[in-house]
C-alpha cells in the first residue's frame, strides 16, 4: 500500500485575479471558470490546481493520489486503524474533483485538509503551456510537492511513513541545528512531502510551500524574469539544493505561502541511501 504521488492542490483565496496572473501569464497554465473556483491546467489531467473564490486565505486540500480503487480501500483502512476519522468525497465533489472516488479526512499531524483519491479525468488533446514555458515534469512523479510545518516530529515521521507508506528520503540539518527537515518519497520524485519542526515565530500546522516542476532551466528562467517584472514578491532567490539538486526559486503567493518553482531534480532509484546534509543549498536560495 503507497500513495502514487501528489495528485492536487486546491486554495480558497480572496486573491483570485493575483492568483490567475500568476498561474498563467507567469507560469502558463490553461484555465477554466466554473462557478466560485478556476481550475488551472499544466499536463493531461483536467486540472491539477483549483483557486476557490472566498474572504479569507486557506490550503481547502491536498490531494494524494492512489494506484486504484483496491489500493485506495488499503489506505482508508490503514488511516482508520491509526485512528483518523474519514468522510467519502461526494458524487458532487467527485465530480468538482474530477475524480472516481475518495476521501476526506484532515491530516492528524499537520492539520492539513487532505484527500486521497483514485482515477483523475484526462483530457484528450495534449496539452500546450503559453508563454514559452515547455511543461510540467508530473506524470508518474506527481505534481510536485508539499512541505508542512508540524508540531510533533516525531508523530510525522511515524504517521507519514508507517501509516501513509511514505519513505524517508534524506534530512537537512541546518543554522546550527535550528533548522530541520525531513524529505519523504512514494513514487521516483526526490520527495513529494517534506516536514519542518517550526522555527521563529512561525505556528504549527503552517503551510509552508508547494514545488512545481518545469522541463527545463528556461523554464524556471523565463518565469523568474516574470516575477521580477511584475514585482512579486520572492521568498528566495534562484538555487540549487543540496539533497534533490532542484534548481528553484521561491516566490510568496496571493495567499502568503510559498511556491517553489524548479527543474533538473534528482529521482530516486534503486539503491538509494539515506543521508543528512548540513545545507539545504549548494548556492543561492538568499533570502531577497
Ligand atoms: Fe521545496
Amino acid at each position: 500500500m503507497a500513495i502514487s504521488g501528489l495528485g492536487y492542490f486546491a486554495i480558497e483565496t480572496s486573491e483570485t485575479d493575483k492568483w490567475h496572473e500568476l498561474l498563467t501569464a507567469v507560469l502558463g497554465m490553461g484555465s477554466e471558470q466554473a462557478a466560485g473556483v478556476t481550475f488551472y491546467r499544466l499536463d493531461e489531467w483536467h486540472h491539477r490546481i483549483a483557486v476557490y473564490e472566498a474572504g479569507s486565505e486557506a490550503v481547502k486540500a491536498v490531494g494524494w493520489q492512489l494506484e486504484d480503487e483496491s489500493v485506495l480501500d488499503e489506505m482508508v483502512a490503514s488511516l482508520q486503524d491509526a485512528g483518523v476519522a474519514l468522510a467519502p468525497l461526494s458524487p458532487s465533489l467527485c465530480d468538482e474533483r474530477r475524480v472516481t472516488a475518495g476521501y476526506r479526512f484532515e491530516d492528524p499531524v499537520s492539520a492539513m485538509p487532505t484527500e486521497i483519491f483514485y482515477g483523475p479525468v484526462c483530457e484528450q488533446l495534449p496539452f500546450t503551456p503559453s508563454g514559452g514555458i515547455s511543461g510540467y515534469w508530473t506524470g508518474e512523479d506527481g505534481l510536485g510537492h508539499v512541505v508542512y510545518f508540524v508540531a510533533d516530529y516525531e508523530q510525522a515521521k511515524r504517521f507519514y511513513t508507517e501509516t501513509m507508506g511514505f519513505k524517508v528520503s534524506d534530512r537537512i540539518v541546518w543554522d546550527e541545528g535550528e533548522k530541520d527537515a525531513t524529505f519523504f518519497h512514494c513514487n521516483p520524485r526526490h520527495h513529494s512531502l517534506a516536514v519542518m519542526p517550526p522555527f521563529g515565530d512561525i505556528p504549527p500546522g503552517t503551510f509552508n510551500h508547494l514545488m512545481l516542476q518545469g522541463l527545463s532551466i528556461n523554464d524556471v528562467g523565463i518565469a523568474y524574469d516574470r516575477v521580477r517584472d511584475l514585482n512579486i514578491p520572492l521568498m528566495m532567490e534562484l538555487g540549487k539544493h543540496t539533497n534533490d539538486h532542484t534548481e528553484s526559486f521561491y516566490l510568496v503567493t496571493p495567499s502568503g505561502f510559498g511556491l517553489e518553482f524548479g527543474c533538473n531534480s534528482t529521482r530516486v532509484g534503486d539503491h538509494w541511501q539515506v543521508k543528512t546534509y548540513d545545507a539545504p543549498m549548494i548556492w543561492g536560495h538568499r533570502s531577497p
